[in-house]
C-alpha cells in the first residue's frame, strides 16, 4: 500500500511536520510511506483564466503536476494542515486552486487513478474543534472533486509548537490504525440516542440489565437504579446483537447537561471514547450547546481529561466510591 503524507504548512520542521513524522512511523508498518511538504514546490497562483476547462491543462509551468504525480502514485493520501487564520495556509490554498485541471466539475478533466482514499489531520493552537472542522471540510471538498474518497479525519487542538505533539501520540496512533484497518472502523456500532418515550421495551430491559451488571454486580454498589431521572434523560448507547455494550444518560441539570451512569461492557476497543464523543454531540444537538458536567469515578479522571473535561471539585464519596466533579466547557466542540 502506497501512502502519501502531505505537509500543507509552509514550515518544514514545525508542528505539522512533527505530526507527519509521528504518523509516518505508525503507517510504515502497513505500507510504503512518502512525505512531501507543499513548501518544497514552486506553485504559482491560479490566474482564473479557465483555459483548463477546455484543455484539462494549466497554461502555467511549475511544480503542480509533480505534486499531482505524487498523488497519483499513492493509494492513500493524508493531508496534514495547520490552521492559519482559521483556514488552510495560503500556500496550500494556492495549490488547491491550481488543481482545477483535475477537478471533475467540467469535461475534460485530468483524472487521477480511481479508488484512492483520502484522510485529513487538522491542527491548531486554539482549544475548539470547530476550527479544525473548517479545515477538514475544505480538504474533504478538494478530495471530493479529485474523486479521492474522504475516509476519515482527526482534529488536534492546543498545538502551537512541535514540542506539544509528543503528548498526542496516542490520538495519532489510533487514527493511523483506522487508516491501515478501515474494516475495523466500519464494524463499529452506531450510536443510538433516544428519549425514554422512544425506547422499546427490549431496549429499556437491555439498558437496565447493562447498568445492573456493571454497577450493582461488578462494582457492588447498593442503590436504587430506577430513580425516575430516566424519564427526562436522553439515553445514548451502542447496541450489538441486541445487547447494550456501552451506555450513558444525559439530562438537564439547571443550565448544564449532566452525564451519568456511564458504562462500557466491552473494554479496550475505544468504545468508551467513541461513546463519549458521539454522546457529547447528540446531547448538545438535543439540549443545546451547554457545558457538560458529570461526577466521574476518580480512576477515570485521565480518560475524561483526554476528552477535554477539567476537574472542578475535590474528591468526594458517592455510594462509597471516590468521585470528582468534571466539566466540559461549552466552548469545547466535539
Ligand atoms: C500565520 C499564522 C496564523 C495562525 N492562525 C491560527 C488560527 O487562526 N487559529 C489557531 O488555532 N492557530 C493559528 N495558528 C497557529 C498554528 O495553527 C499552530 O501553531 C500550528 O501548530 C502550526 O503548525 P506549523 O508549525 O506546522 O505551521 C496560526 C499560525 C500562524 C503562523
Amino acid at each position: 500500500m502506497k501512502i502519501l503524507l502531505v505537509n500543507c504548512s509552509p514550515v518544514k520542521n514545525g508542528a505539522t511536520a512533527e505530526v507527519i513524522k509521528t504518523a509516518a512511523a505508525f503507517l510504515s508498518s502497513g505500507g510504503e510511506v512518502k512525505c512531501i511538504c507543499i513548501d518544497d514546490y514552486d506553485i504559482k497562483y491560479c490566474k482564473g483564466c479557465r483555459s483548463c476547462h477546455t484543455t484539462a491543462e494549466c497554461v502555467q509551468r511549475d511544480d503542480v503536476t509533480a505534486v499531482l504525480e505524487e498523488f497519483d502514485r499513492a493509494e492513500i493520501i493524508v493531508c496534514v494542515s495547520p490552521s492559519y487564520w482559521a483556514d488552510i495556509p495560503g500556500q496550500f490554498k494556492a495549490f488547491i486552486d491550481r488543481c482545477t485541471p483535475w477537478c471533475n466539475t467540467h469535461e475534460p478533466y485530468a483524472k487521477l487513478k480511481s479508488e484512492k482514499r483520502g484522510y485529513t489531520i487538522a491542527l491548531r493552537t486554539g482549544p475548539s474543534m470547530r476550527e479544525c472542522g473548517r479545515i477538514i471540510e475544505s480538504i474533504e471538498h478538494f478530495y471530493g472533486h479529485l474523486e479521492i474518497a474522504p475516509c476519515g479525519s482527526l482534529g488536534l487542538c492546543s498545538i502551537e509548537y512541535k514540542e506539544a505533539v509528543a503528548a498526542r501520540t496516542d490520538e495519532i496512533r489510533e487514527f493511523c490504525e483506522k487508516i491501515l484497518n478501515p474494516q475495523a472502523t466500519e464494524k463499529q456500532p452506531k450510536l443510538k440516542s433516544k428519549l425514554f418515550s422512544e425506547l422499546s421495551a427490549a431496549e429499556i430491559y437491555e439498558i437496565l440489565k447493562a447498568r445492573s451488571k456493571v454497577f450493582q454486580f461488578e462494582q457492588n454498589i447498593h442503590y436504587l437504579d430506577e430513580d425516575d431521572v430516566d424519564y427526562k434523560s436522553l439515553h445514548c448507547f451502542f447496541e450489538e446483537d441486541g445487547r447494550v455494550t456501552a451506555y450513558l444518560r444525559a439530562y438537564l441539570d439547571s443550565e448544564n447537561i449532566r452525564f451519568g451512569r456511564v458504562l462500557t461492557i466491552t473494554h479496550g476497543i475505544g468504545h468508551g471514547k467513541r461513546l463519549m464523543e458521539l454522546s457529547i454531540t447528540a446531547a448538545r444537538n438535543h439540549f443545546g450547546s451547554r457545558t457538560i458536567i458529570m461526577n466521574a469515578q476518580n480512576h477515570a479522571e485521565g480518560f475524561y481529561r483526554k476528552l477535554d473535561f477539567v476537574t472542578t471539585s475535590a474528591e468526594f464519596l458517592e455510594e462509597g466510591i471516590v468521585h470528582i466533579e468534571m466539566e466540559l466547557d461549552v466552548t469545547k466542540v466535539n
